[in-house]
């Protein structure tokens, strides 16, 4: 006569069913702790849905990976405040809720080299990533170079189409590379496709105030800035480069030589929230 299966061995049955293979490997554990005394029945459940969230979450963060060419993990629990005082924590805390791209806002990062701009963004992309939303990034001039050679091969529009789509773009290291005028004005259309309609998070070294010289027509960059900040958190980090932390000397004779922030930037049409924010 063939055994009932045991309650344990139902509740496996059940969740390989409903596919939650992070519930299942945590079902044992979980249930002896029940067994045990030292979990009560609410905790139990909540463990085992957050056994099942963490391994989807994870899982949703190793596609992303390979779709969304992100360069390294960077999480926000590994970014050091305490190094970088001029970043508040409870603003990037609160943009780690992803509530910004819900109201299709973007984010610039602006700062002197090493103090996080990227560290910040792919952040943010992770944690979009693992709320199951499509996310790509880019250095400026690797989507410039890519919307060139799409542009010469006659399939622009289906590239502006692909770097449109994505609920979440990050844009790093505008203001390294020096660009084409060809190449600023794919980009301006490129912004002005997402405008309004799905958020972006930019990285530079440079203030505002330099864009024009980055993208060689100072019209085209207020254009372009006017569309960024319309509805958009900025986060000026002013401090010392990580990567020099261990290198107080070096970094001291650097310091004197450069100008180490970019400056606080007027916003150039539209009104201004409240600080660091345009609404
Ligand atoms: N406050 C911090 N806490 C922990 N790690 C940090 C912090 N700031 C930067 N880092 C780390 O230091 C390195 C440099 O940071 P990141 O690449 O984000 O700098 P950046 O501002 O983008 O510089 P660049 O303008 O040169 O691109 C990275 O490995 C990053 O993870
Ligand atoms: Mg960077």
């Amino acid at each position: 006569m063939k055994a009932t299966p045991s309650l344990r061995d139902q509740r496996r049955a059940q969740l390989a069913d409903l596919k939650m293979p992070g519930a299942l490997e945590a079902l044992d554990e979980i249930l002896s702790g029940l067994d045990g005394g030292s979990l009560k029945a609410p905790a139990a459940l909540s463990a085992l849905l957050a056994a099942q969230i963490a391994l989807r979450n994870h899982r949703r963060l190793d596609a992303a990976m390979r779709s969304s060419r992100l360069p390294a993990v960077k999480m926000l629990t590994d970014f050091d405040f305490s190094f970088q005082p001029s970043v508040k924590r409870e603003q990037l805390e609160s943009l780690h809720t992803l509530g910004f791209l819900e109201r299709k806002e973007n984010v610039v990062f602006l700062g002197p080299p090493g103090v996080g701009k990227t560290h910040l963004a792919i952040s943010l992309a992770i944690a979009a990533a693992e709320s199951g939303r499509r996310v790509y990034y880019g250095t400026l001039g690797d989507l410039i170079t890519s919307l060139e050679e799409a542009s010469q091969a006659g399939r622009l529009l289906h590239r502006m189409k692909t770097l449109s789509f994505p609920s979440l773009l990050i844009v790093d290291e505008i203001g390294y590379l020096p660009i084409s005028r060809t190449g600023a004005m794919l980009f301006f259309q490129l912004m002005s496709r997402r405008y309004e309609h799905a958020s972006t998070v930019l990285t530079s070294n440079k203030g505002f105030e330099d864009w024009g010289e980055i993208f060689g027509d100072d019209v085209m960059a207020a254009a372009l800035i006017d569309r960024l900040v319309h509805h958009c958190h900025i986060v000026n980090i002013r401090g010392n480069s990580f990567r020099m932390r261990h290198h107080t000397e070096l970094h001291r004779a650097l310091g004197s030589t450069r100008q180490s922030t970019p400056r606080d930037t007027q916003k150039p049409s539209r009104s201004r929230g409240k600080e660091g924010t345009a609404t």
